[in-house]
């Protein structure tokens, strides 16, 4: 056995471990009935779209919480419809490794995981009526692209960092913050705990095959593919749909947010661990950079 698969399968020994102690189910550790507690966020009013706009500064209270309940669940609609396609890839993945394998058991626990997370994130989308927030037809059809051949390199592991950590920055701010609602808490906390092993999982793998790669066109291909993976992530995040709910023009908001810096600065905010490390692992060309600059991730 090479080294290389020695340490594999002993990160995924410690994975599983893991992932047998602390994992939890949504459907019985969240209580989907309880209403939402009057006067509280559902996500951070900083980290929104609008915050610090003429447009902001034009809602009620009452609206602002109402659009933060609008856009945590577009965040959340969009973490499921990314966790879908990953949990193809990964199943893809696992189909070509050894079964008996710690880390092929590993990929398989982490589509339990993934599993899950889809169903809550379904659940309390479809409890605050959310459900249709869901990413623009053109980036659906793009993702199944980004499921044939994000496998064949290393946009794989990277493509799957980028929209876990993204989420991990809001969530694990979120899951501590008194102002928000508690259920928001919960499904932030959940998710905070097991995505951590698999941002563990993602971060070695993509370290193992960038060490081991020596491809030329094959490298400029999957650093740009990702960069455009994560630029279609961060602006399907909030969809345009969002701003009805508190009366204001789809069109109107969408181009406030583009243009707020304050929004730039939580994207920038949200990329601040993941960034680094897609330097440090060489997934990073000038085509890739300009493109994460363009959607303020760099
Ligand atoms: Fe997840
Ligand atoms: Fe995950």
């Amino acid at each position: 056995m090479t080294a290389v698969l020695r340490d594999r399968d002993k990160t995924a020994r410690r994975l599983l471990g893991s992932s047998s102690k602390n994992s939890y189910s949504p459907d019985l550790d969240i209580d989907w009935d309880v209403p939402a507690v009057d006067g509280l966020f559902h996500m951070q009013p900083e980290r929104m779209t609008l915050y610090g706009t003429a447009l902001w500064d034009g809602l009620t209270d009452e609206q602002r919480i109402e659009l933060s309940k609008h856009e945590v669940i577009s965040v959340a609609r969009v973490g499921l419809w990314f966790e879908v396609l990953l949990m193809g890839m990964l199943a893809a993945h696992a189909y070509n490794q050894d079964p008996a394998s710690p880390h092929t058991q590993y990929a398989l626990t982490e589509i339990g995981d993934e599993t899950r997370h889809s169903v809550m994130f379904a659940r309390w989308a479809d409890k605050y009526g959310g459900i249709e927030y869901r990413p623009h037809p053109v980036v659906h059809t793009l993702g199944k692209l980004f499921r044939l051949v994000a496998p064949t390199g290393p946009s794989l592991w990277a493509g799957t960092l980028v929209a876990e950590e993204l989420l991990d920055r809001l969530q694990r701010e979120g899951m501590t913050d008194e102002r928000l609602q508690p259920m928001t808490r919960m499904v932030a906390r959940i998710h905070v705990i097991e995505e951590a092993r698999h941002v563990r999982f993602a971060r070695e793998e993509l370290e193992r095959e960038m060490a081991a790669a020596h491809w030329g066109p094959k490298r400029w291909f999957h650093r740009t593919f990702t960069a455009l993976a994560a630029a279609f992530i961060v602006r399907s995040l909030i969809s345009p749909k969002v701003y009805a709910s508190v009366g204001l023009d789809e069109k109107t908001a969408r181009k406030a947010a583009l243009n707020n810096p304050n929004y730039a600065q939580t994207v920038r905010w949200m990329g601040e661990k993941i960034m680094p490390f897609l330097d440090d692992v060489g997934m990073l060309n000038r085509t890739a950079r300009a493109i994460y600059r363009h959607v303020h991730l760099l």
